[in-house]
């Protein structure tokens, strides 16, 4: 990791990463303002947190990470959580000065394995929660948005590693991929449905249908939108996947998206 101009870590960054953050802000900004009157305690979970700042590895540009941008919004409670201790220590000292009294709980390891200090940190009783699915690829296993399901009234904001990933190792025959990325793939959909896709042309209709189908057995709605992420050839890295419980969210989402990264009203 290179170190951006207070010494610290930071990570290095393709230029798709502000339009991720354009909509992680708009976001974090309906959720934190328009549920304030009805719920007192509103958690900001990042469970890819990274190290707190990017740098574009174009342009060398330094820009927030997402915990720094959910700290400018109204929310009472954070829990970061980063497997790299670097980038976890880099947070802490970048995050603690932006708290203004908040809490903040910063948590070392895995994403699909830190169950029970979350449920300690986080009250469950009269709180709502954003979590922040950020990994590089598949990380985050199905069973784990399963316990969220299943403990937290919480609305998911989710990145779909389709060109990053998925579009890539899918589509590859029996003989071309490994046994840990079949068993990775089995925890990321939550299933071996997806098997049925390998060899085939990949869609990114046909692998979010899977994946949303799973989100959807949990209790979860979908939102309309899916603001996609590509590389400066256009090609798809991922897309923004909002799933929650809760209507509202999903009309924050709408009102999320009604405007693009461009500045462009998008067309409905
Ligand atoms: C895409 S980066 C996160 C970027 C950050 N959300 C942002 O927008 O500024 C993914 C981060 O997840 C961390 N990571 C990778 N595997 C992890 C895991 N299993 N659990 C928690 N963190 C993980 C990496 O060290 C990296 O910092």
């Amino acid at each position: 990791m290179q170190l951006a101009s207070d010494g610290l870590p930071a990570m290095d960054v393709g230029a798709w990463a502000e339009n991720k953050h354009y909509y992680l802000n708009r976001y974090c900004d309906m959720f934190a303002v328009g549920t304030s009157k009805k719920w007192p305690q509103r958690y900001y979970i990042d469970l890819f947190s990274g190290p707190g700042i990017g740098i574009n590895r174009e342009t060398g540009q330094e820009s927030p990470g997402s915990p720094l941008i959910a700290l400018a919004h109204p929310f009472t409670n954070f829990v970061f959580v980063e497997a790299n201790s670097e980038s976890l220590d880099a947070l802490k000292v970048r995050t603690e000065p932006l708290l203004n009294g908040r809490h903040a709980e910063y948590i070392l390891g895995d994403a699909n394995d830190v169950f029970s200090d979350i449920v300690r940190n986080v009250q469950q009783q009269g709180s709502l929660s954003l979590i922040f699915v950020d990994a590089y690829t598949i990380q985050l296993k199905m069973r784990t948005m399963q316990w969220f399901s299943d403990h937290f009234r919480t609305d998911l904001l989710i990145h779909f590693p389709y060109g990053t990933f998925l579009q890539r190792v899918i589509p590859q025959t029996q003989t071309e991929m490994t046994e840990t990325t079949i068993t990775e793939l089995n925890e990321f959909f939550g299933g071996t449905e997806w098997q049925e896709l390998r060899g085939r042309k990949p869609n990114p209709r046909v692998y979010l249908n899977l994946y949303e189908a799973k989100l959807r057995e949990l209790g979860y709605m979908i939102g309309d939108n899916y603001p996609r992420m590509a590389n400066i050839k256009n090609a798809t890295l991922y897309y923004l996947v909002l799933a929650s419980k809760n209507e509202l969210a999903l009309k924050f989402w709408k009102n999320t998206n009604e405007i693009d990264p461009d500045g462009q009203r998008a067309l409905f």
